[in-house]
């Protein structure tokens, strides 16, 4: 039987190239379109060292209208499409918030006319938690509602749904499911892809690994005054693999019509929360190493706590994260030694 391919928007990127090797290992074709903005082509590498596929790879601007067509004219049997190209620098976001909403809704749109016009059915989004601002309740459910953004990334995350929303209601033959992300982190077991932020880490876990390794003078843990077991905020850190996974499953519900309207929602997390000292802590455990951070203010623009309700996603998509924080914390680092160890 032919396979099925499925389109990876930003698919060299961390949880873009993650997902391409699950979707290799479950039989599907891949192809990828990336401007390598913010990746390199050595996770196109990776992904066909651990799985012996290399992805076919087009290196174009999805903000480029004509470029897009253009594509479906070329690969005209795509059976669905995962679309993580976005910018997703919180703090950039808020420096540069016009590069944040040409970027993240333009390649969307550029994304929906084409399926539209070249009738591609089905889509799964890159969502984020950070639609819900600091909730009200914990763990946090789909119901929740939606808060002001605190960054210009977080409001187009929350617009792009509602471009989603509405497009699907007036195109009754698109169907879409968004997966809304807690805090990536890890790397595949092999180590041979990972994440690889360009320039200061902006998130906590690569400047820990980084600091570990020696590239960083020292860690600074922003705040530990608020209002929780150790005063340092909470997050829910899913390992990228189990992410990844959560993809594939969403991808197979759309192509099998087993979806039950035609825009569903998802919190893709692992339903605990941990503190930055927690995080800490458990990889000084699992690395043996001693890290040298600094407790110093707050970061304008954190919230103090967020983590999933993921009964949803248990219930109705059969998918539930299974990495520890140990073993996450471990394959961040294996990734970390092993990207440095071969420069
Ligand atoms: C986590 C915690 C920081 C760095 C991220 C992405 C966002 C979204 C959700 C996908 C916070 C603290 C951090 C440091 C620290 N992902 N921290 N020292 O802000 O929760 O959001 O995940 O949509 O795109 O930005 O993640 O890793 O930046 O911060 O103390 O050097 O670690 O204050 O409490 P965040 P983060």
């Amino acid at each position: 039987m032919k396979k099925q391919t499925v389109l990876v928007t930003g698919g060299t990127g961390y949880i873009g190239s993650h997902t391409a090797v699950e979707l290799i290992n479950v039989g599907y074709d891949v192809v990828i379109i990336d401007n390598l903005s913010n990746s390199t082509k050595d996770s196109l590498d990776g992904v066909e060292k651990i799985t012996g596929v290399r992805p076919l790879f087009e290196q174009f601007d999805l903000c480029d209208r004509e470029k897009v067509l253009d594509f479906f004219t070329k690969y005209n049997d795509i059976s669905a499409i995962i679309h993580f190209a976005a910018s997703k620098a919180v703090g950039e976001s808020v420096d540069n918030p016009l590069l944040y909403y040409r970027n993240n809704l333009s390649s969307l749109i550029n994304i929906l006319e084409a399926m539209s016009k070249y009738k591609v059915p089905n889509i799964v989004f890159s969502s984020s938690c950070t639609v819900y601002g600091q909730p009200e309740q914990l763990p946090v459910t789909e119901q929740a509602p939606i808060q002001k953004a605190m960054s210009p990334y977080g409001n187009t995350k929350q617009i792009c749904e509602e471009i989603l929303t509405d497009t699907i209601h007036a195109i009754s033959s698109l169907r879409a499911i968004s997966l809304r992300y807690f805090n990536p982190v890890g790397a595949h077991p092999s180590a041979l892809i990972g994440e690889l932020p360009i320039g200061v880490p902006a998130n906590l876990v690569p400047f820990i690994t980084q600091t570990a390794i020696g590239l960083r003078q020292e860690l600074k843990v922003f705040g530990n005054d608020y209002n929780t077991p150790d005063g340092t905020c909470v997050r829910d850190y899913i390992h990228v693999v189990d992410l990844a996974k959560a993809h594939v499953v969403a991808i197979k519900r759309l192509l099998e019509n087993k979806n039950k309207s035609n825009y569903e929602v998802f919190n893709i997390g692992t339903g605990n929360g941990n503190t930055v000292l927690d995080v800490i802590n458990t990889f000084e455990k699992v690395s043996g190493v001693k890290l040298n951070y600094k407790l110093v203010d707050r970061r304008p623009g954190d919230i103090e706590k967020v983590w999933a309700d993921t009964t949803h996603a248990n219930h109705v998509l059969g998918w539930k994260s299974q990495s520890t924080l140990d073993e996450t914390m471990l394959s961040a680092w294996k990734w970390e030694q092993h990207y440095r160890n071969k420069k």
